[in-house]
């Protein structure tokens, strides 16, 4: 009798142990889930910054303060869609964004350019000569979160507009790839590939597209080739 009881007891404990075991199972199980998931959750944080994109964009529109009624025939270089004013770059941007599945930063500074279309050709000569360094409104963008740069503007005087200086000293692109465009009046790149080089040393400088600013709209399909290729 107290042999049975003694067998009893003990095949309890053994169902006890293995419950208990195989609940620890259940327990490690859900906790490697959640350490799985964790882990998905920080690859997914890291995949924000992994491979993420933004256009970073300056163009005459969006620096000046155009009238209501301003027309596209009398202020060069602007066009006006649907009612909406828009600059050959700022449209450049667009593409690009669109191709790419990413946000657009358009770079504005403080003090906006002249309505008029030869005073800001004068002004932004007079700002080369000076080695100016127009100051910016709001730039509050994190350049962390971004691995990848489609910049794009409009050739000035055959260099950067002054104002995309004061951009890159104030933000440092190093270890992370620039994808260079431009929109011109015939002048196409100019020198501004090797001054983004020299102002990002570190960076990876790359030549995107040099693209005619009136051909712009007619040039939507090579540019989002160009993004798609590359
Ligand atoms: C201040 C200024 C300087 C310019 N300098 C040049 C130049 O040196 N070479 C050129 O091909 N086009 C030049 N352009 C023409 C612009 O690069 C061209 O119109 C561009 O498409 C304008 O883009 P946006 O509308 O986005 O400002 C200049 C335009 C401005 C306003």
């Amino acid at each position: 009798m107290r042999i049975k009881s003694l067998m009893i007891l003990l095949m309890c404990a053994v169902l006890m142990f293995t419950a208990a075991c195989s609940g620890n199972n259940q327990k490690n199980d859900a906790d490697s889930g959640s350490a799985s998931s964790d882990t998905a959750g920080n690859s997914e944080n890291g995949s924000k910054t992994d491979g993420k994109s933004i256009v970073i964009y300056f163009s005459r529109v969006g620096n000046t303060d155009f009238p209501a009624d301003v027309d596209a025939l009398t202020s060069a270089s602007i066009r006006i869609d649907n009612g909406t004013v828009k600059g050959n770059a700022q449209l450049m941007a667009e593409y690009i964004a669109a191709e790419a599945g990413c946000e657009t930063y358009e770079i504005t500074v403080e003090e906006p350019y002249p309505v008029d279309y030869d005073e800001t050709v004068n002004l932004a000569r007079e700002e080369q000569n000076k080695n100016a360094r127009p100051a910016l409104k709001n730039d509050t963008i994190n350049t962390d979160e971004y691995d990848t740069v489609y910049l794009v503007f409009p050739n000035w005087w055959a260099d950067l507009p002054m104002p995309l200086y004061t951009f890159f000293e104030n933000h440092d692109f190093s270890s992370k790839t620039i994808n260079v465009f431009a929109t011109h009046e015939g002048s196409g790149f100019s020198k501004t590939v090797d001054a983004v080089k020299k102002l990002e040393p570190k960076a990876d400088v790359n030549e995107g597209l040099a693209v005619r600013g009136a051909n712009v709209t007619d040039e939507e399909q090579s540019i989002r080739k160009w993004v798609k290729d590359n």
